[in-house]
């Protein structure tokens, strides 16, 4: 009797920690932001109303959006320089209106029955953002488009900590900063091995620039990282956030390692895979 007693006061206290050991590893996990890339585009035409409304659906805690300046002046959203990838009719976003864009149809080449999609403006896009829910405005052009950008910011219902700017010019995310330093902007980076598997550009070059835009954090494509990179970034004292990554093992992997954002085209597999929503 009094053995069986005694090996239950060791067995308790052994299972309590494996299961605090269990919950605590969960919730590292639950940490990080999944981000829906070009809305929930694998199950719809990307960067449109559909996807990014299907995204929400997916219980995704932000979208991401890819935003170009048009003739006209308009922000559309689209994430090629032209429309040939989508449509037969070949026409380049920076020299076409808003009006000619919208004439085409960019959702029948995922699917038929997405036929008659139409290409949005930012503000349809940022009408689609619920309450407490994030979205990331990748820019695809250079600083011409912040005017128009904090415009339709104003104009919109969403507050200043529902977006976060994001773009792979260092020289809009500085800008972005000067205009409105409340506004969370990211530079975006791919870490490349170069011919002697040495990484290019280095974690401490990646940082200086960072610091010299000044930043918010850094969203780098999850190629080529580690974890140690992804600590120095963090203890640098700028955020970190990984694209565009559709596996759940490696979504848990780099929440784990603090990543603040997961970027992926299946909303509800990662969401599956790294936890509950934030
Ligand atoms: O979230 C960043 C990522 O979207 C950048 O790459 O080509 O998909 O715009 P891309
Ligand atoms: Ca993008």
């Amino acid at each position: 009797m009094t053995k069986i007693r005694c090996q239950k006061l060791i067995i308790c206290p052994i299972l309590f920690f494996i299961i605090l050991l269990f919950f605590m590893s969960n919730a590292v996990s639950q940490t990080a932001r999944i981000v829906a890339h070009r809305g929930a585009s694998k199950d719809a035409p990307e960067n449109t109303i559909a996807a990014f409304n299907l995204a929400w659906k997916q219980n995704a805690d932000a979208i991401e959006g890819d935003f170009f300046l048009t003739k006209d002046g308009h922000i559309v959203c689209t994430h090629d320089k032209s429309t040939k990838r989508f449509n037969k009719v070949d026409l380049v976003v920076k020299d076409s209106t808003l009006a000619e864009l919208q004439k085409l149809d960019v959702g029948s080449w995922h699917d038929k029955k997405f036929a008659g999609t139409i290409m949005p403006t930012i503000a349809d896009v940022f009408a689609t953002v619920p309450k407490g829910k994030i979205i990331y405005v990748e820019i695809k052009c250079g600083v011409e488009i912040i005017e128009s950008l904090m415009a339709e910011i104003k104009k919109s219902k969403l507050k200043l900590d529902q977006i976060v700017v994001i773009c792979f010019d260092e020289n809009v995310i500085a800008k972005i900063k000067k205009v409105e330093p409340r506004l969370v902007a990211n530079w975006l980076l791919k870490f490349e091995l170069d011919s002697n598997q040495k990484l290019s550009p280095s974690v401490e070059s990646a940082i200086k620039t960072l610091k010299s835009i000044k930043a918010n954090g850094i969203g780098t494509s999850h190629e080529n990282v580690n974890k140690a990179m992804v600590t120095q970034i963090i203890s640098a004292g700028f955020d970190y956030h990984a694209w565009t990554v559709d596996e759940p093992k490696v979504a848990r992997q780099f929440a784990k390692w603090g990543a603040k954002s997961i970027t992926t085209n299946v909303p509800a597999v990662v969401r599956k895979g790294v936890g509950t929503s934030k």
